[in-house]
Parts: C-alpha cells; sequence; structure tokens
C-alpha cells in the first residue's frame, strides 16, 4: 500500500493561496448564496510584504473557487498593505472594512480604517478611511470587525489598539449607517494589562451570551498556557451599552495546538456561527524554516468551524459539510482489532472515534511523525511534533476536566486538527517530515476497549495546485 513519496507538502481541503503568503482569514460573509473567504495575501512572495485581499468563493464549505483579489494596496491610504477586516451586507451590497497599513515619508507606521463596497461581491469600490482616531492610542489601530445590534438598531466596530503606556486593548465605533461613524470608548474595562498589543477582535453572539475573541501579544508562557508565539483567546460575557463586562471565567485560549491565529467568525444563511482561523503564526526563523517556501506557497487557514455554546462550555465543531470530503473507502475497529498499525496510500484521512464512557490510555504515531498520547488516569492529552527548525521534540498538553470521550482528526501531508470531546479542546499545527509515510502505529491495544463508534475515511483532494 505504500504509495510514492510526494515531492510536495501539499494540502488538498484546507483552503490556502494559490501562491505566495497567506494569513488571517477576512470578510467572512454568506452573500448572494455564496460563502466567501478573504484572506490576507501576499501574492508576491513567501514574506509579510504587499497585504492584499484574496478571495475565494464556495456554496458549500468544501469546494473552492479562487476570483481575484478583492483589494490591493494601491492608494495612498493602504500603500503599505490592505490589512485585516471584515464583511457585512446592507442593502444588498457588500461592505468590506480594512486596516489601510502606511510607512510615512518619516518611516513612521499610520493605519487607516478604510470602507470598501461592492453590488456583486466581486468588484469591489474603495470609499477610504472613514476617521481618524482619538489621540490616545498609538498607530496601532487595526482589524475593524463589524456587526450588527438589532436591539439597538445600529451597528458597532470592534478594533485591536494600543495605548500610549504600550499596552494591548479594544476601541469601539458606533454607526447608524455603515458610513459615519463615532467613537464610543473601550470596549471593555478588563484585563488592562495583558501584552502589548491586541489584534483581530471579534465579538460572537450565543444565547444570552457574547464572546469576545481575541489576539494578544506579549504574553508569557505559564505551564501548559501560552506556549505559542502570539496567544488566541476568549472571554465570555455581557455586552450592553457600548461596554463588555466578563462573567466568571478568565482568557481561555480557543486552540491547544501550535499556530493558530487571528480567527474570525461569521453568522451564515443558517444562522450558524461559524469560525476559520490562521494556521498560523511562527517566530520569525520558524517561518523562514517552512519548507513550503520553497514551492512558492506558505501557510494556511483551519477548516470551518461551528462555534456553539452549550452548557456554559464554547464547543467548535468542523462544520458537517466536511463529510462529503468522506471517500467511500474506510476502516473500522474490526478492520484494526489484530493490528498495531495501519498503512494508507494517500496522506488524507479523517478518523472519528467515540467512547463509551472514557477513553483508556493511548500513545499513538501518526505518519512517524506527530503523537497523540493520553493519559486515562491523569486526563492528560499531549500532542508532540518535531520542530522543523531546530529538529527537537516539542509537546502541547491539555488537562481535561472530563474524561475524553471522542476524538477527530484531521490530517493531511502537512498539518493536522484534533479535536477532543466534541470540540471542547481543539489543536492544530503544522508539522513537517523528510521521509514521507503514510503510517499510523500505537503502543498498546487497549485504546480499542470501550469503542462505541470509530472510522478512518480518506478524503478527497479538492484542493490542487
Ligand atoms: C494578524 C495581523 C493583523 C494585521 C494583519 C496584517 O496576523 O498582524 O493585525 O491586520 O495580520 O497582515
Amino acid at each position: 500500500m505504500t504509495q510514492p513519496t510526494p515531492d510536495k507538502y501539499t494540502v488538498h481541503y484546507h483552503l490556502r493561496a494559490p501562491e505566495g503568503l497567506l494569513n488571517d482569514p477576512n470578510g467572512l460573509i454568506f452573500f448572494n448564496n455564496q460563502y466567501h473567504v478573504f484572506f490576507q495575501w501576499n501574492p508576491e512572495g513567501t514574506t509579510h510584504a504587499n497585504k492584499t485581499w484574496g478571495h475565494a468563493i464556495s456554496s458549500d464549505l468544501v469546494e473552492w473557487t479562487y476570483l481575484k483579489p478583492a483589494l490591493e494596496p494601491t492608494d495612498w491610504f493602504d500603500k503599505n498593505g490592505c490589512y485585516s477586516g471584515s464583511a457585512i451586507e446592507k442593502d444588498g451590497k457588500m461592505f468590506l472594512f480594512y486596516t489601510g497599513n502606511v510607512r510615512n515619508d518619516a518611516g513612521e507606521r499610520e493605519s487607516y480604517q478604510c470602507l470598501a463596497i461592492s453590488e456583486d461581491g466581486e468588484q469591489f469600490l474603495k470609499k477610504g478611511p472613514l476617521f481618524t482616531h482619538p489621540k490616545n492610542y498609538t498607530a496601532h489601530v487595526r482589524d475593524p470587525k463589524v456587526w450588527k445590534d438589532e436591539e439597538e438598531d445600529c451597528y458597532w466596530m470592534i478594533l485591536g489598539a494600543q495605548t500610549l503606556g504600550l499596552k494591548g486593548t479594544t476601541i469601539l465605533y458606533r454607526s447608524a449607517d455603515l458610513l459615519d461613524w463615532k467613537f464610543s470608548g473601550e470596549f471593555t474595562e478588563a484585563y488592562p494589562d495583558f501584552g502589548y498589543m491586541w489584534e483581530c477582535p471579534d465579538v460572537l453572539r450565543m444565547k444570552n451570551k457574547e464572546i469576545f475573541l481575541f489576539s494578544p501579544q506579549g504574553i508569557e508562557t505559564e505551564g501548559d498556557f501560552y506556549k505559542n508565539v502570539f496567544q488566541t483567546g476568549y472571554l465570555v460575557g455581557d455586552f450592553k451599552n457600548g461596554k463588555f463586562v466578563p462573567t466568571g471565567e478568565t482568557f481561555k485560549e480557543l486552540d491547544r495546538g501550535f499556530e493558530f491565529y487571528a480567527p474570525q467568525s461569521f453568522e451564515d444563511n443558517k444562522g450558524r456561527t461559524i469560525l476559520f482561523g490562521w494556521m498560523g503564526a511562527m517566530e520569525p526563523d520558524v517561518e523562514n524554516a517552512v519548507p513550503t517556501r520553497k514551492e512558492g506557497w506558505i501557510h494556511h487557514l483551519t477548516l470551518p468551524r461551528e462555534i456553539k455554546w452549550e452548557n456554559g462550555q464554547l464547543l467548535q465543531q468542523p462544520v458537517t459539510e466536511l463529510q462529503k470530503l468522506r471517500n467511500s473507502q474506510k476502516l473500522t475497529l474490526p478492520d484494526l482489532q489484530t493490528m498495531n498499525k495501519v498503512e494508507f496510500s494517500s496522506s488524507e484521512q479523517e478518523m472519528v472515534c467515540t467512547w463509551k464512557s472514557a477513553a483508556a490510555s493511548f500513545d499513538w504515531v501518526l505518519r512517524n511523525e506527530v503523537s497523540l498520547k493520553y493519559n486515562a488516569d491523569s486526563k492528560r492529552f499531549t500532542i508532540e511534533r518535531t520542530n522543523w527548525l531546530t529538529a527537537e521534540r516539542e509537546t502541547r498538553s491539555v488537562q481535561l476536566t472530563e474524561s475524553l470521550k471522542s476524538m477527530q482528526l484531521f490530517i493531511e501531508d502537512s498539518s493536522l486538527e484534533v479535536y477532543l470531546n466534541n470540540g471542547a479542546e481543539v489543536f492544530s499545527l503544522r508539522y513537517f517530515k523528510k521521509e514521507r509515510t503514510n503510517l499510523w502505529t500505537w503502543k498498546k491495544d487497549s485504546w480499542k476497549e470501550n469503542i462505541t463508534d470509530f472510522s478512518i475515511f480518506e478524503l478527497k483532494k479538492v484542493i490542487e495546485f
């Protein structure tokens, strides 16, 4: 069953750019019967420069068509990059809000919050900057996320910002018509000293709750937490009269893997809240060493994840449409009963496993590279990979509050997403291994006890370059 070693670290169902560098998902919207995903894109190279808005559309969140870039850095107010932002529909038109990044003649940063409007979702007319910022913030003001407040009958725009004391924060603007915006103050008083910059803020509206999602920079590692170059997490609370007040829990990381960063959510026509993240943010030297740069591309987005708020818990679940990726070929538990390894003929698989009451301990190695370990006594789950720059093994762990009862994996040639307990904890990561194999191995057979449902599907390649 061994296949010829592929010569590229391809991904075939995670959304990537045709070439160049991709970072944040932008402007997510369901508009005119299509899902639109825009993304930060340097089409000219694999460095963080020339940021345009790449554009892909889909009718099912599975198969994608690439359109021409929606925004390019061609004007005085965005000449050094059309930075991240969001989309909203009004009167049948798509409004894009984004940050124009400018280096002025003195080499200093300037940021402009800009608008572009489209009638058809393909051609965008830039309207330029909307307002100037209050003086008590540095020029690090960016990533407008706009939403409609039905109760107040207005629109809000939240922006990542930095105080003059160099602390991360978020500021809020209010508008009746998406054109005229008034500064309304800081979004929250919570976490006044939590890193030097907050990027890509988002406000997810759940049943009677708001989830404030943001990506703080400058947070120190604490045990199992905050181990990535930059973090992404959320606070749960109430948003009223232009202020967000957290209730209960502290900042919780959204994804416990390695590179996840700068996610954005949107509500689709079925009322689902769907989120894409970027895979992802890396230390510059680690990013430089990513082998796909030699192939002319780098990074991709996460799978679309449906966000649910259930029993006081945020759950992230791959959207059900992704089942369309499944080929008919499938392995079930009886196939594996007497084996301690399995080899596939391709690199793309999904695995679904549910245990009756609690999983037994396991120790798996995927593709001779990524190990997944669960200790049933301590309820600790650990993922381990090799750092492609230093060649050292590195881990991310989570202490589950309840025993492991379900696990879903999405694996590709150079990336993996792991969903535990219905998405209560999620890990995403990239990995790059020189010797390629599609072998999965496990140490003991005891993990097979108590399993109620088990399948491994080979997945279709829907994205080819
Ligand atoms: C997050 C970010 C945003 C910015 C964009 C630029 O990754 O730094 O704050 O708008 O990327 O590409």
